[in-house]
C-alpha cells in the first residue's frame, strides 16, 4: 500500500489516478451530452477543484467557458463551518447555464453559499457537478447532480484537495491514517 506523509499526517492511496481520470472521462461524456447547444459556463470552485476542472474541461467536446470562484472553509482536517468569498462574480453568468465544478462536497455548507450568491446573478440554470461527495457527512438538501465518487466520511488529499495547503500536488488521492 503505498503511503505518503504530508505535514504531520500519514496518508494511504485511496483512488489512483487512473480511476479518477477515467470518471472525469464519463462525467465528460454525459455533461457534453446534457449540454449540446446550450453554452454552458463552468464555474470552477478554487482552490481546491482546479486539477479536476482542467481535466474535465479538456474533455468536454461542446462550445463551453469556463470560469472560477475562490471561497474558503477548511482549516486542518476539521470544517470551521465559516465560508466566505474571497474573488467576487460578475454579470457574466446572468441568462447563463451554470455548472459548478467542486472538488469536495462534506457539509454542504460552501456549496449552499454559492448557490445562494449566485442565483442573485440570475442565471438560466444552475448545476453541480462534484468529483467527490461524502454522503454521510452531507447536511443539506441542495441536489448534487452529477457525482464522480461517493466516498466515506474520511479526510482525503491529493489531485488539488489539501491538508493545511499542502498535497494538492498528488495525481492519486490519499486517505488519512487515523
Ligand atoms: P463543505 O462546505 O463542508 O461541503 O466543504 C467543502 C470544502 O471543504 C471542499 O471544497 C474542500 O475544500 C474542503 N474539504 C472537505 N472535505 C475535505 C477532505 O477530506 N480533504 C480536504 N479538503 C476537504
Ligand atoms: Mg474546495
Amino acid at each position: 500500500m503505498k503511503q505518503i506523509k504530508v505535514l504531520d499526517k500519514e496518508f494511504e492511496i485511496s483512488m489512483p489516478e487512473d480511476v479518477i481520470q477515467k470518471r472525469i472521462k464519463e462525467m465528460a461524456v454525459k455533461l457534453s451530452k446534457d449540454y449540446e447547444g446550450k453554452k454552458p459556463i463552468f464555474l470552477g470552485i478554487l482552490n481546491g477543484s482546479f486539477m479536476f476542472a482542467s481535466d474535465l474541461f479538456k474533455e468536454i467536446t461542446i462550445e463551453a467557458q469556463i470560469t472560477f470562484l475562490k471561497l474558503a472553509s477548511y482549516q486542518g482536517t476539521t470544517t470551521t463551518g465559516a465560508v466566505k468569498q474571497l474573488i467576487g462574480l460578475n454579470q457574466e453568468i446572468k441568462d447563463q447555464h451554470i455548472i459548478i465544478l467542486e472538488d469536495i462536497v462534506d457539509t454542504g455548507i460552501t456549496l449552499e453559499t454559492i448557490m445562494r450568491q449566485l442565483s442573485g446573478y440570475l442565471p438560466k440554470s444552475i448545476k453541480i457537478a462534484t468529483l467527490l461527495f461524502k454522503p454521510e457527512a452531507y447536511k443539506k438538501d441542495v441536489v448534487i447532480d452529477y457525482i464522480g465518487f461517493s466516498i466515506p466520511n474520511e479526510f482525503i488529499l491529493g489531485y488539488g484537495l489539501d491538508y493545511d495547503g499542502f498535497g494538492r500536488n498528488y495525481k492519486d488521492i490519499y486517505t488519512l491514517i487515523e
